[in-house]
């Protein structure tokens, strides 16, 4: 199967079917309530600076697509309304294009996002297999990204048929390419959650982005998919680190930048992020219907939804600014609570602060 022909199957599959896993363990995270705020609601600043760029608030788009026509108009509308909110942007893997450099139109939105932070996107196995820095560069310059996130995929890959299997030397080869590269390189998983042993090898790169368990789940539209072995697919639905447990053990890995991601819904789940160590955080699925039906009014709207929801947990917790968050108390409870046990994490730290 073409590489296009797979991801309009995933597109697909994503608009019609459930594919997110079965806990959402954002949940089981809540604010203590700050009765006496001292701020002004009109006064709150959302706004940060992420690789050098300006967002009005700490969120992005995650990456989707490119590749066909179909990803063109996604792309462009997603784009129109991260340039009318003020956020940024991830672009799907961007492997159909260096594949076939005829296709670069698919992924070229700049022209209509002048402003956005643009984030390009390319699988750990393209480059076990062979790809170099050109490559790389050529996928960030060609539609004028900002930098690079190489997607660590490993759980989707095994869940495919046809899945690239190739993740030997992907340390030496991300410390290579951080070597060469012009721009920043941030590791991304795609929903299965990235473990303190593992970003404390990644420590090198400009940030990770954890995409956790909680959202999207890509053996689950892999089921929907597969034929063969659909029975161990769907085994692994539910595979994977907890988005706010991984961003609590990405916190002290000493790594630079952490991005939360995997089933982050609303601007509270943001705060949340933000509160256990994430600087941003990005959303695929919720956005992927309104690109489709290119309703970029929509996309508008709810993305302001979002950043009202951000700015009235900052408001509750007393926030002058995003970063006011990262020293604010929670109650982590349930399953999330249990698992953050049994990884020996302090939770004291969260909860008295
Ligand atoms: C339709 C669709 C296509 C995706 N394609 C990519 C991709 O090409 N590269 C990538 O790194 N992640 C890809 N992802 C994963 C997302 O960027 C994100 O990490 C994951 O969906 C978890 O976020 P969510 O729960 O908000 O959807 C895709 C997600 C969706 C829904």
């Amino acid at each position: 199967m073409t590489t296009e022909r797979r991801k309009f199957e995933h597109i697909r599959i994503c608009l019609e079917e459930d594919v997110q896993s079965k806990y959402n363990y954002l949940e089981d995270l809540s604010f203590v309530h700050s009765a006496l705020p001292e701020i002004n609601f009109d006064e709150i600043d959302t706004g940060i600076k992420l690789f050098g760029k300006h967002l009005s608030f700490p969120l992005f788009i995650s990456a989707m697509t490119g590749g066909t026509d179909e990803a063109l108009k996604i792309n462009k509308s997603l784009a129109k309304a991260c340039q009318k909110t003020g956020i940024g942007m991830g672009l799907g893997s961007q492997r159909a294009m260096i594949e076939d450099n005829s296709l670069t139109y698919t992924y070229d939105i700049r022209k209509y996002a002048k402003d956005i932070l643009l984030i390009g996107n390319i699988g750990l196995p393209q480059f076990v297999k062979g790809y170099t820095e050109k490559e790389a560069i050529y996928a960030v310059e060609a539609v004028k990204a900002d930098m690079l996130a190489v997607h660590l995929n490993s759980l989707q890959e095994v869940s495919q048929p046809e899945g690239d299997l190739f993740f030997k030397d992907g340390i030496s080869i991300l410390r290579g390419l951080k070597e060469k590269l012009p721009f920043p390189l941030i590791a991304k998983e795609t929903g299965a959650g990235i473990s303190k042993e593992t970003a404390e090898k990644l420590t090198f790169l400009d940030g990770v982005d954890v995409a956790g368990l909680g959202g999207t789940s890509w053996s689950a539209v892999e089921y929907y998919r597969s034929s063969e072995y659909k029975e161990t697919v769907k085994r692994l639905w539910n595979w994977g680190i907890p988005t706010p447990l991984s961003i609590a053990e990405c916190r002290t890995s000493g790594v630079k930048i952490i991005i939360g991601s995997g089933g982050v819904r609303t601007g509270f789940d943001i705060a949340k992020c933000i509160a256990l160590g994430a600087q941003a955080c990005g959303i695929a699925l919720p956005f992927l219907k309104l690109a489709v039906e290119e309703n970029v009014d929509g996309l508008v709207q709810k993305i302001e939804t979002i950043k009202r929801e951000f700015k009235i947990a900052m408001f509750l917790n007393s926030c002058q600014s995003p970063s006011d968050l990262r020293n604010r108390p929670l109650f982590l409870t349930g399953d999330l609570a249990k698992l953050m046990h049994q990884r020996g994490m302090d939770f004291h730290y969260f909860n008295y602060r």
